[in-house]
């Protein structure tokens, strides 16, 4: 790769690395708009149509799992997985204490009291040892989050679920698609809960399914999501709601569907490419490292670490504050869960059970070591339309961190001047 040591840095008022346009998403295809016309014509627009029934199959089959229910978004998902699971009110659910915040919100939404634990500084994924210390009698269920580029350890948290006789709920919401030991994300635990979201790897704007292999979850999220009644087309007899999803919806996530096996071998591929170029070039970012039970991983994002000691002074924020003026846009991880705004459970519009119970964790006031490191000093990502790029755009990714890598003391100097970095 050439040397960039003679060109300005652009944060210095130096042209871009990156002149290359990340490629767009979401993306759709023909057979979408015939499906689209089709339907818009059929007058067959919800309550679980041709489309819908047909992408429940395609799905279920591509997850590797005995069922797939679509549903309204990726968060009732993990409300309606963890009642068809069992959650009941006052029970304990474990939540990573990194994660988007619907994950924990879901949990609340249902009655239960969620327990955020650290998690694993490499994989940013929940911590097995963590979950095992916070343990109670009133524990009932584990959502561990696929979060980014990187798998939850399965093997460990399956052993801590039969040991302890939890249930698990895999949030899925990133990684549709990925396979620990050849099983499919979301068919590994009692439920999956996948997101369909805009950005999500498979779209229909908004969306999302729950997946399993027991007949009684089923029933269960199937009754919750279609206003009480039985996958038999019969009252179930029980509570509901109204979280369905329209044909069009439908046609999306079918359309989608036939083209996610590729995107996926495509990102994995220029992910590796970019891990290995990282390593080779050296310097304060390389990419997380892959677990080798991890055998096809999705990227919602991929997973990088910055490593202060070698950054010559620079910090995260710094580092990508250059970067960004290159044009090379690395994103930050979430905030804590428990430092997100919508975690003001005292508010009146937050869930009835919690919004004066003492015998919670106290959000306000929590710090777990391995979240906040993450988020403030060490963890970076890069979004997955990157990764759809061609080597010529990934190269100008590389050139861009080269350049800055080069430049470290530069980096430095300009935030004195700016007076930045205090
Ligand atoms: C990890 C995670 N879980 C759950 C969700 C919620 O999904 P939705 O936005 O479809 O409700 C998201 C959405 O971004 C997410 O990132």
């Amino acid at each position: 790769m050439k040397m960039l040591k003679h060109s300005a840095l652009a944060l210095g008022g130096g042209k871009p690395a990156v002149t290359m346009k990340c490629p767009a998403w979401p993306v759709s295809g023909r057979q979408e708009l015939i499906w689209m016309e089709q339907v818009v014509r059929s007058g067959k627009w919800s309550w679980l149509g041709p489309h819908e029934r047909a992408f429940c199959k395609e799905y279920a089959k591509f997850i590797g799992s005995k069922y797939c229910l679509c549903l309204a978004n990726g968060t009732v998902t993990i409300q309606c997985a963890l009642q068809g699971v069992g959650v009941k009110p006052g029970d304990e659910v474990i939540v990573p204490g990194l994660t988007f915040v619907a994950t924990a919100q879901a949990a609340l939404d249902v009655g239960a009291n969620v327990v955020l634990v650290d998690i694993d500084p490499e994989t940013l994924c929940i911590d097995p040892a963590a979950i095992e210390k916070a343990i109670t009698r009133k524990t009932k269920a584990i959502i561990p989050v696929h979060l980014y580029g990187c798998m939850c350890d399965m093997d460990a948290i399956m052993n801590i679920a039969r040991r302890h006789k939890l249930k698990v709920v895999e949030d899925v919401a990133h990684q549709h698609g990925s396979r620990w030991r050849n099983r499919g994300a979301g068919a590994i635990g009692d439920a999956g809960s996948f997101s369909f979201q805009q950005s999500k790897l498979l779209t229909s704007g908004e969306g999302g399914a729950v997946t399993c292999n027991d007949k009684a979850v089923y029933e269960t999220v199937h009754a919750l999501k279609h206003v009480g009644w039985g996958p038999d087309g019969k009252p179930a007899n029980r509570y509901g709601h109204n979280y369905r999803i329209t044909e069009m919806q439908a046609v999306l996530l079918r359309g989608g569907l036939r083209r996610l096996g590729r995107q996926t071998g495509l990102r994995d591929e220029n992910a590796q490419y970019l891990a290995e170029r990282l390593a080779a070039m050296g310097g304060p970012l390389r990419a997380a490292r892959r677990d080798p039970r991890v055998t096809r991983q999705a990227y919602y994002t991929m997973t990088l670490v910055f490593d202060p000691s070698q950054a010559g002074g620079v910090t995260k924020p710094e580092y990508m504050q250059a970067l960004r003026a290159e044009r090379c846009g690395l994103g930050n991880p979430y905030c804590p869960v428990y430092a997100s705004p919508q975690m003001n459970l005292y508010d009146v519009t937050s869930p009835v059970p919690f919004r004066d119970k003492k015998t919670m964790q106290n959000f306000r006031t929590l710090k777990l070591p391995n979240v906040e490191k993450a988020v403030h000093e060490t963890a970076l990502v890069l979004d997955h339309a990157h990764l759809l790029g061609t080597r010529r755009y990934l190269d100008q990714l590389l050139l861009a961190i080269r350049k800055v890598n080069d430049h470290l003391a530069q980096v430095k100097a300009l935030r004195k001047k700016r007076g930045a970095g205090k």
